[in-house]
């Protein structure tokens, strides 16, 4: 083989992986993989507790444990009226069980604050983690190509349905999200967006409260509604850009749910 043609299968190598998202070979610091495997072993030895009976529609049964965590919750979330206090109201809080679960610090947002568009993710990873962002890891990266080529960078306000990182990057539990939920509801109160773009199954299900696949969610539109029922709102489920890394060939169907998102975002309000 020519050292031209290798240069060539070299470039075309890269631009593959560059393509699915792969943009540097090495990371800045040796990553332990046996530590991260036995945090998940632990936290797969400990099962979650049962989730909550949920059905759209019907109310949700919880252990006290979970109800009283949410209603506090509630009450330190209810007391912030913007969005420095309430990052500083999830980093005091003490009732999610994912925070002494190796976590380094809460992972809220990042974003424009009076944003039309929020996204909501699944959870952090272990670059959010370590940096205290949400979506600024490989997944971040890739979404963030993508607002861009949308045209939406600027105009979005991103966070997650739980602020601690998952032991293991295992998917957060119903009961993890739902005592998160009273500080996202009330990130989407104080920054009103117009619309919901729910990256993943696992945010999709918690946010519409809705037990179907994200597969034949995506790309469809919702209604969001506040628990109090207070405010409703047009909300998209989509696939997760962690899921786009993987599956490459996937990537074209999250492409076309955020141009439909985009050209109704865009859409003139109609006069009632
Ligand atoms: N995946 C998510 O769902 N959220 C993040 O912040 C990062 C990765």
């Amino acid at each position: 083989m020519s050292l031209a043609v290798d240069q060539r299968a070299v470039e075309s190598l890269l631009a593959f992986w560059a393509d699915a998202g792969v943009e540097a070979l090495y990371a800045d610091a040796p990553i332990d993989r046996l530590a991260e495997g036995a945090a998940m072993l632990r936290a797969k030895s400990q099962p979650p507790p049962p989730p909550p009976v949920s059905r759209p529609g019907m109310a949700v049964v919880r252990s006290p444990d979970v109800a009283s965590a949410v209603a506090s919750a509630k009450a330190a979330a209810a007391a912030c009226q913007d969005l420095e206090s309430l990052a500083a109201a999830i980093a005091a809080f003490e009732g999610c069980p994912l925070k002494s679960q190796g976590a380094k610090q809460a992972v809220f947002s990042r974003g424009v604050s009076n944003a039309p568009l929020m996204i909501i993710g699944e959870g952090p990873g272990a670059d959010e983690d370590a940096q205290g962002q949400p979506f600024v890891g490989r997944a971040g990266k890739l979404l963030d190509r993508m607002l861009q080529a949308a045209g939406l960078e600027d105009r979005v306000f991103i966070t997650n349905t739980v602020f601690w990182r998952p032991p293991g990057n295992r998917t957060p539990t119903p009961q993890e999200q739902a005592v998160c939920a009273p500080f996202v509801e009330r990130a989407i109160a104080l920054v009103k967006p117009k619309m919901l773009l729910l990256a993943g199954g696992a945010s999709a299900k918690a946010m519409l409260k809705r037990d179907e696949g994200i597969l034949s969610m995506r790309g469809r539109w919702f209604e969001w509604v506040a628990e109090d029922q207070s405010t409703e709102l047009p909300a998209m489920p989509t696939l997760h850009p962690a899921f786009l890394l993987r599956t490459p060939a996937q990537k074209k169907k999250a492409w076309q749910d955020l141009l439909t998102l985009t050209e109704r975002l865009d859409r003139p309000d109609r006069p009632h």
